[in-house]
């Protein structure tokens, strides 16, 4: 014999005497041992417990789950609707995929493709992915939302920025997570954004001497990406007398393109 299997030898052995102690002594618990004697011989779960346990700590104790012991009962580990059941989220297979130990139940992390479990709770992410069809449908939850609950992953973990300097905040003006080819932003949402792809729009709206050069892009594109305004939305159907716009009834045969009136 090892001195390792010595030693769990020499423990059951333990737990056997003491149980047969505490039997003999005519106590209530069938097996005998009480909260406090586990911590003799096993001190993480305790200290787990104490740290992290919440009503695992408060509500129950360790023979409400262990009910029995070594080596009269080698079975002792609860399943987890002995306590809970009765909702979509306790019907679960696997409760330890995620919980991983039960005495610290609230500290969960997530190391598996998942999606469908997380639906037990969330249920409008899934809804938005799945009306706007895009990458992002095809991957699990977890994919992005990995490791620990709750985790928000950074944008950048997986993508390069359109343009150096571009952080996750600002990806998050134009796109969402969960629908990222609908792409909106809010009206005072910087040239500078837009530039990143339309370099030759912008150096020519930035040159340009009218009025229109000192907007924001999205002063006139509005709201959703490719939006092209009409000039009478903000000039009214009729600046000029009618008879003029009769003869030239496109704005630009007189005045260009609204980057560059005067081109
Ligand atoms: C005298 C020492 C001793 C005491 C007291 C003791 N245990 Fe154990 N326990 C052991 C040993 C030894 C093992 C076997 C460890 C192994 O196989 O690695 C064990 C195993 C277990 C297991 C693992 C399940 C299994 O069958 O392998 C659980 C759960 C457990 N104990 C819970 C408790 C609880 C709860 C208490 C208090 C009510 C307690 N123990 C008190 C020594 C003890
Ligand atoms: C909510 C129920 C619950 C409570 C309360 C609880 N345990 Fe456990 N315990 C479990 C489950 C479930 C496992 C099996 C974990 C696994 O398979 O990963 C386990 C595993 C164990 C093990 C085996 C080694 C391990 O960590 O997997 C020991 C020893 C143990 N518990 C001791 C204790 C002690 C001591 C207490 C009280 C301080 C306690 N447990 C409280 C549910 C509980
Ligand atoms: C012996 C009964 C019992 C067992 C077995 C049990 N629990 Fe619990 N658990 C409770 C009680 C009681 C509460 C507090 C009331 C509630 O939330 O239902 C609780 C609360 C929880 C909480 C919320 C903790 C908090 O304080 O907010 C989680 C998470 C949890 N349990 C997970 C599990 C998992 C996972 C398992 C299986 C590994 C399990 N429980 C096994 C009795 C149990
Ligand atoms: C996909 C991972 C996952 C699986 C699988 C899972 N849970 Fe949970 N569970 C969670 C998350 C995440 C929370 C929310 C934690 C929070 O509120 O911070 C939670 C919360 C809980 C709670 C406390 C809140 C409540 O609804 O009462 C209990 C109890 C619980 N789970 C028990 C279980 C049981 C029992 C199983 C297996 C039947 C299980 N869980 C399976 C991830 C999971
Ligand atoms: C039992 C219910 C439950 C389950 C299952 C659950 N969650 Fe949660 N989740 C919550 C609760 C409650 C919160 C808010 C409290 C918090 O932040 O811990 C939350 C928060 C989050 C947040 C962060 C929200 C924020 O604004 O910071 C993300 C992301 C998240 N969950 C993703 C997931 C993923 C992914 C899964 C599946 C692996 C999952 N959740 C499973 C209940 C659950
Ligand atoms: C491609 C990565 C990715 C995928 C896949 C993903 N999320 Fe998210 N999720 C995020 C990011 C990034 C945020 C943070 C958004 C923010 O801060 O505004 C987020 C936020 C959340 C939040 C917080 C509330 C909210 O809506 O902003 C929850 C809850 C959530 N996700 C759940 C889920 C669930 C459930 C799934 C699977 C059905 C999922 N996510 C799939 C990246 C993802
Ligand atoms: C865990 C990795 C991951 C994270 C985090 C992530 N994505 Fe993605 N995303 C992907 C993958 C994989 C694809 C598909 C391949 C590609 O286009 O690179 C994708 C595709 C996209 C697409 C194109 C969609 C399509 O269907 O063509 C956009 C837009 C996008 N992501 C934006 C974002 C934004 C914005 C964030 C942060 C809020 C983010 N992603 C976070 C993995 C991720
Ligand atoms: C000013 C708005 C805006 C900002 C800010 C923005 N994007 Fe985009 N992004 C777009 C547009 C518009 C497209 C789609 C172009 C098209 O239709 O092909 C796009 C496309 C993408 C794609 C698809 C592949 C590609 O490169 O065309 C990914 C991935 C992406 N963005 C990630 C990000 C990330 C990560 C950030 C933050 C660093 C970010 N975006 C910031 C507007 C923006
Ligand atoms: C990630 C790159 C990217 C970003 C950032 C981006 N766009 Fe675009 N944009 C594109 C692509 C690609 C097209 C399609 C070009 C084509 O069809 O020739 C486009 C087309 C357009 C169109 C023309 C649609 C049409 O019908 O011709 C407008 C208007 C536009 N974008 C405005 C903007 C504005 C305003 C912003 C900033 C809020 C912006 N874009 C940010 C890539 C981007
Ligand atoms: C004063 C309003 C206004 C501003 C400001 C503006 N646009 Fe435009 N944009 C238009 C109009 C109107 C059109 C349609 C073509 C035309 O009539 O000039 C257009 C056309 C476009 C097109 C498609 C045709 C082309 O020239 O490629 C793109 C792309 C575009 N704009 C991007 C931008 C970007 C990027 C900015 C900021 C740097 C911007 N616009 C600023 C009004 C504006
Ligand atoms: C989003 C609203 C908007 C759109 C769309 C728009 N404009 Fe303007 N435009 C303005 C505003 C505001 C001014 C400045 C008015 C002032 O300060 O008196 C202006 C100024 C002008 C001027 C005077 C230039 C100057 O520097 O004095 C002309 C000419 C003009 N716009 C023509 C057009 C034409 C042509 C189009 C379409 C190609 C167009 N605008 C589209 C809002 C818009
Ligand atoms: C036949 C050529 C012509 C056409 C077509 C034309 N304009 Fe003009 N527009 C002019 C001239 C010339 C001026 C300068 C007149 C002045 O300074 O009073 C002008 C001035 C303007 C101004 C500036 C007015 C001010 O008070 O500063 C706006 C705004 C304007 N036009 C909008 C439009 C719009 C919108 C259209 C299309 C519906 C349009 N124009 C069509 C020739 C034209």
């Amino acid at each position: 014999m090892t001195t390792k299997r010595l030693n769990r030898f020499a423990c059951l052995l333990g737990v056997g005497l003491l149980m047969a102690a505490t039997i003999f002594a005519g106590n209530a618990l069938a097996e005998g041992l009480l909260p406090t004697d586990c911590i003799k011989c096993h001190d993480k779960q305790p200290k787990d417990i104490a740290s992290n346990g919440l009503s695992h700590k408060t509500e129950i104790s360790c023979v409400d789950c262990h009910e029995a012991h070594r080596p009269s009962s080698p079975n002792n580990i609860p399943q987890c609707n002995k306590c809970h059941e009765g909702t979509a989220h306790f019907d679960l297979t696997g409760c330890l995929n995620c919980h991983n130990n039960p005495h610290t139940p609230k500290v969960i992390s997530i190391d598996k493709d998942l999606t469908e479990p997380c639906l037990t709770c969330h249920t409008d992410q899934m809804a938005q992915l799945q009306q706007y069809e895009s990458s992002h449908t095809r991957v699990a939850c977890s994919t992005c939302h990995r490791e620990r609950h709750p985790f928000i992953p950074d944008c950048l973990h997986c993508h390069s920025p359109h343009k150096e300097g571009m952080d996750m905040k600002v990806c998050l003006t134009c796109h969402k997570p969960h629908m990222p080819l609908e792409v909106t932003y809010p009206a005072e949402t910087p040239s500078e954004y837009c530039a990143a792809c339309h370099d030759d729009v912008y150096s020519t709206l930035k040159a340009s001497k009218f009025k229109h050069g000192k907007f924001e892009c999205a002063k006139c594109h509005q709201d959703k990406h490719k939006t092209i305004p009409r000039c009478q939305d903000c000039h009214g159907e009729n600046p000029h007398p009618p008879a003029m716009h009769e003869k030239f009834p496109q704005c630009g045969q007189c005045h260009g393109i609204a980057h560059d009136l005067n081109k």
